[in-house]
């Protein structure tokens, strides 16, 4: 067939916008049977009540399309549990398949074309191609210091000065943990009701710095919390995540779904995972058991490291981050180098496991760093 350019078929032009992304590269393959400390994944797997009800699936639960009646009310109730969900209401919960994809249908539903999208840097790295899918213009402002501050002041002027359309507060922030004051995230969102604020807590469990216990959304309509069951619940394979927000940014949001793209079995794993919070609590104690016990041990090490919130912390090798990877790996163990991003040079990303699995890891490492 004849092409009209070197990388085109015949067919008709895709969006600009569309044509100017690079294509998305998937995480590693093969990462079964190996200590997986690379996408901060919950490295034990799910409760047994999840295995159990996914196990009694029946072929009628597959064979009829999803349902969802139920979900959202289990939620409220959990975050009422822990203090979080005075003012959540069912309707204000929003159910997608992962918070990859709640993102992708908040800019889908928000970003217009040469509209600001602000946000941080280093962050977490699907919130860039999702502007610029809707060709949205990308500020980045950098974390401040050596301890990787929020650049509150500059965030808070560009939002006064410049009216974007989306901030994203990922909070804390992967890859640098960087913490941010609930009562802040608030403040901000009511300098401009005309941006959205967008608070990506996926890794919340870890640090207890939810905005939920403080937010009305009646009174803070501009703003959305971002919540899923891979990181703590160890549902990442089923792919389930919640954005909670006023009930019509919601419901806007959901205008831009499918009727159906969360699946059956996510559905049933989650109500089980969510029926077992326990079991999710227990784990995200052992990790935070592991994080203390790792901090303990490069300190007397005198490694240079830095620990913050979530369930991963950033190491600067002495062999180099690309070579520590890959000796990582010749023992099992996989990790993530942050050699490219900002101010991040050197570095490793680490995800933080029960503390057996880190003691592993701090074995390997000590023998490949000569430590
Ligand atoms: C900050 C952050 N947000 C969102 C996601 C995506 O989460 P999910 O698995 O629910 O799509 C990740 C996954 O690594 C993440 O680190």
């Amino acid at each position: 067939m004849e092409t009209r350019n070197n990388s085109f078929l015949d067919t008709p032009k895709p969006r600009k916008a569309v044509e100017a992304l690079s294509p998305y590269s998937a995480p590693l393959e093969g990462r079964r049977n190996l200590l997986r400390l690379d996408f901060n994944e919950n490295t034990i797997g799910p409760s047994p009540l999840v295995i159990k009800a996914l196990r009694e699936i029946n072929r009628e639960e597959i064979s009829i399309y999803p349902e969802y009646s139920g979900l959202k009310e289990k939620l409220v109730n959990n975050l009422k549990k822990q203090g979080s969900g005075q003012y959540i209401k069912s309707s204000e919960i929003g159910i997608f398949n992962g918070v990859d994809a709640a993102i992708n249908a908040i800019f889908h539903a928000y970003g217009e074309h040469n509209e600001m999208m602000l946000t941080t840097s280093p962050t977490f790295g699907y919130y860039t191609p999702c502007a610029q899918m809707r060709g949205m213009q990308i500020t980045s402002i950098p974390y401040e210091g050596i301890d990787f501050q929020y650049p509150l002041k500059k965030i808070c002027e560009i939002i006064t000065q410049k009216n974007p359309k989306i901030l994203l507060i990922c909070n804390p922030n992967n890859p640098t943990g960087t913490r941010l004051n609930p009562k802040k995230v608030i403040e901000i969102a009511k300098l401009s009701t005309n941006t959205l604020v967008i608070v990506d807590e996926l890794y919340e469990a870890f640090t207890s710095d939810s905005i939920l216990p403080f937010v009305n959304f009646q009174k803070t309509p501009n703003l959305v919390v971002l919540r899923s069951l891979s990181k703590t619940a160890g549902l990442a394979g089923l792919r389930i995540g919640f954005a909670i927000g006023h009930s019509k940014v919601i419901n806007l949001v959901n205008r831009v779904t499918g009727p159906y793209d969360v699946n059956s079995f996510a559905v049933i794993a989650a109500l089980a995972a969510l029926e077992d919070q326990s079991y999710i609590d227990s784990y995200v104690n052992k990790v935070l058991e592991a994080r203390d016990w790792l901090k303990t041990n490069l300190e007397k090490h005198k490694v240079k490291y830095h620990i913050s919130g979530g369930n991963y912390f950033l190491i600067w090798p002495n062999s180099g981050p690309i070579e520590t990877e890959k000796k990582l790996k010749e023992n099992g163990i996989l990790v993530r180098s942050m050699d490219e991003k900002l101010n991040l040079k050197g570095s490793l990303r680490v995800s933080i496991g029960t503390l057996q699995q880190m003691k592993r890891f701090w074995s390997a490492f000590k023998l490949i760093d000569n430590i």
